[in-house]
């Protein structure tokens, strides 16, 4: 899959790309970044990107022109692929999203910076908007090696373990059962008899139940868009009862 990344702060990516498992699977041809510096598309003798708002009022907004510039000659007009802004105003970044971009070949992430950016981007340039929360950053860098990181790891083979990701957290809609491994027994603390009795239906059941527990307590509002038997409904309709 390939991602270009259009960004006032080019240096930010590589730390991050050339230190995680992205870096493995980049040399394995799986993934391809290619990083472009929005003041490169700039004319003028201060490479200026940003400029102060019509109407008034504080700080500063990105300018259009070296934007569409920057995009238009590396992907064209119009673009082969989503062009997605990194916003605090976009749709809240989730799994299923990721599931969803992870079947482009090629997707254009466009890194905001200053106050805003000019309304013409957003109309005419950029095909989707994401958030990452509800919460503001100081530009859209972090957040697009967020999405970067989510969506790659879904890629056949981006991750060791080819079912890595199928048990995830959030992957069936549920948040995911609790992990032990060695030693059996660390600073006095065991390992749940079940994970240790080789009975492999009371395993997988024990799992279910904590991930249904683990759901119910830090995330009920997921409940009811999981996917959920008779007995997983049972399971938790005892543990309502209980509290
Ligand atoms: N840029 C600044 N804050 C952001 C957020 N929460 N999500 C995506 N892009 C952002």
């Amino acid at each position: 899959m390939r991602f270009d990344i259009f960004t006032l702060l080019p240096d930010t990516f590589a730390p991050y790309l050339q230190a995680s498992i992205l870096q493995k699977a980049t040399e394995r041809g799986l993934l391809e970044f290619n990083i472009h510096n929005i003041r490169d598309y700039t004319h003028d003798k201060h490479h200026t990107t940003d400029d102060t708002p019509y109407g008034g009022g504080g700080g500063m907004v990105m300018k259009p022109d070296p934007v569409f510039e920057a995009v238009e000659s590396v992907l064209g007009s119009p673009a082969p692929c989503p062009v997605i802004l990194m916003t605090p105003q976009g749709r809240v970044f989730n799994q299923k999203i990721a599931f969803e971009l992870a079947a482009h070949q090629q997707i254009a992430l466009l890194c905001g910076r200053y106050e805003g950016i000019d309304e013409r981007i957003r109309e005419h340039l950029v095909t989707d908007e994401i958030s990452i929360g509800d919460y503001v950053l100081t530009g859209g860098e972090l957040p697009a090696l967020i999405l970067i990181d989510a969506i790659s790891r879904l890629l056949p083979g981006v991750l060791g373990d080819p079912d890595g990701a199928t048990d995830d957290s959030h992957a069936s809609g549920l948040l995911e059962y609790p992990h032990y491994t060695r030693p059996v027994e660390f600073r006095g603390w065991g390992v749940p008899p079940t994970l240790l009795s080789g009975d492999h239906g009371k395993i997988a059941r024990w799992r279910r139940e904590q991930s249904l527990q683990r759901t119910l307590k830090n995330r009920p509002d997921m409940l009811p868009n999981a996917d959920l038997s008779e007995s997983d409904h049972k399971f938790i309709n005892g543990l309502t009862r209980k509290t």
